[in-house]
């Protein structure tokens, strides 16, 4: 972590994203995929943000490039795909170029936070990325800076409840070194930076029917019973969260309507 509590490219490589772990992920979520949902909750989101042909778009943390793909062969938008682990990064190129990547997808090792761009982007994606960075306000604003007038913010992410937490949800936060915030949270930092909220919504309920459909695809996984075990585990203790309360999901659609 920096001094901040950001992660940084090594505690994201030699922690929940090592080359290993990420594959097997992979495994569950589908072909350059680490997010809930899959490929289906991705076409879904993208169709909801309503870009034009040759849009350009920003993928904030984009893991494997799966969405970053979709959009740019599906929906013809340019998209420049960012993340800051050097190990997915590695990976998404190989899965860029196992499903022939079209020109229109630049793919960098890049930080969120370190995002350089004035009205550059039709739109900005991101799925599953800011409960790694804590520096929430600095976030939204460099993400308002990016985006063209007009342009929407859609993201997904791990939320929470308001506290008081119970001690197995606060020791998984702390070990994992996320930074969560509730969905009325999400809604108060994304209006101070200058966007216009078209939904904040909580989707835990959606959330724990992809997982259980996960929980199902470990089953039937080809990978050693280490493995199936490992993840069997790691989804059932999802699911408990998410339906003890403490963990949410939630979905966010922002419009940036002023300078
Ligand atoms: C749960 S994964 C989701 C990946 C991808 N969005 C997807 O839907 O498959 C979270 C990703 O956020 C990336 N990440 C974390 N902090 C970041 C930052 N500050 N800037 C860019 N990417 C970051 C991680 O490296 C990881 O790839």
């Amino acid at each position: 972590m920096d001094r901040n509590g950001n992660a940084t490219a090594p505690f994201l490589d030699a922690g929940q994203y090592t080359a290993d772990s990420i594959q097997d992920y992979e495994l569950v979520y589908g072909k350059a995929f680490v997010s809930p949902g899959g490929k289906a909750c991705a076409d879904d989101l993208i169709q909801k943000m309503a870009l034009a042909a040759d849009d350009l778009v920003l993928d904030a943390g984009c893991g494997l490039g799966g969405s970053a793909f979709l959009m740019a062969s599906k929906f013809g938008l340019r998209v420049d795909a960012i993340d800051l682990s050097e190990n997915m990064i590695a990976l998404a190129q190989n899965r860029l170029r196992e499903l022939d990547c079209p020109k229109t997808i630049q793919l960098k090792q890049e930080d969120c936070l370190q995002i350089d761009a004035e009205q550059k982007y039709n739109g900005i994606y991101s799925r599953d990325v800011f409960l790694h960075i804590a520096e929430k306000q600095k976030l939204f604003s460099v993400l308002h800076r990016a985006l063209k007038v007009t342009g929407k913010l859609l993201f997904t992410d791990y939320c929470c409840s308001p506290p008081p937490w119970d001690e197995t949800f606060s020791t998984y936060v702390e070990n994992r070194g996320y930074h969560l915030r509730t969905v009325a949270d999400y809604r108060a930092l994304i209006e101070q930076a200058g966007f216009q909220v078209i939904e904040a919504l909580d989707r835990t309920e959606d959330f724990i029917n992809f997982s259980e459909q996960e929980l199902d695809r470990i089953e039937t996984l080809t990978a050693t019973p280490f493995v199936k075990q490992h993840l069997r585990s790691d989804w059932r203790a999802k699911i408990h969260r998410a339906r003890e309360g403490n963990q949410r999901w939630g979905q966010f659609l922002a419009i940036k309507n002023t300078q």
